[in-house]
């Protein structure tokens, strides 16, 4: 199955996501750039365009590697001076990284999101950073809204439709070495950051 139109074209994806997250479009990102500190390498899984480094992330020193399925994004990434690659993340090998982050793409992992936690775990050397949709609009009463979810919910692989509510985030992070969660902004998406090991 091809993959939905928004994910497509990264100049439709920012608009579609922005007119989504309204005024707290900007701190979903902020809030995961300003957890990681300078001089950290950056693993960004699922990555999209790759907003968080082109527009967080780029004038810091912060060295980052964006990986996403979809080619047309990661182009997007490489031009944007970034290291970006084209892999299906449900088998393909993480690259190590200081700071291993998955934004809003967790639920493509489902039903089982367990081992992919486990192997961003692996392949973090201080910390994973897991920020995802707990308000979903899927979900939404507002039939265009409800489509357009279900659209952004489709990477073209099967499986969509299932996403996490808040307690089964809270379940499946039960397992793990969980530093601090918090939502965003907007109460739209939670943030889980487990800690690896502290920087020396
Ligand atoms: C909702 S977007 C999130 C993009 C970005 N993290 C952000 O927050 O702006 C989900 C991304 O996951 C990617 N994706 C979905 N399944 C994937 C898989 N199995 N392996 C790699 N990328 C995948 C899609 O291509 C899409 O770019």
């Amino acid at each position: 199955m091809p993959p939905s139109v928004i994910y497509r074209s990264a100049p439709l994806y920012e608009l579609v996501m922005a007119v989504l997250y309204g005024r707290h479009y900007a701190a979903r990102y902020k809030t995961i750039a300003e957890l990681i500190p300078d001089g950290a390498s950056v693993v960004d899984l699922c990555c999209g365009p790759g907003v968080l480094y082109t527009r967080y992330l780029r004038r810091r020193p912060v060295s980052y590697i964006g990986v996403d399925s979809n080619p047309g994004f990661v182009r997007r990434v490489i031009q944007s001076g970034a290291l970006g690659i084209v892999a299906d993340l449900s088998s393909a090998e993480i690259p190590e990284g200081d700071y291993v982050v998955m934004q809003a793409s967790l639920y493509h992992f489902l039903p089982n999101a367990k081992p992919i936690v486990e192997r961003m775990i692996a392949a973090a050397r201080e910390r994973v950073i897991v920020a995802e949709p707990i308000r979903n609009i899927t979900g939404s009463r507002f039939r265009l809204l409800s489509a357009i979810g279900r659209s952004l919910t489709d990477a073209g692989r099967g499986g969509e439709g299932l996403r996490f509510k808040e307690s089964d985030l809270d379940l499946l992070f039960r397992d793990f070495p969980v530093e601090k969660s918090f939502l965003i902004p907007g109460g739209r998406e939670k943030v889980f950051v487990i800690r690896k090991s502290s920087r020396v």
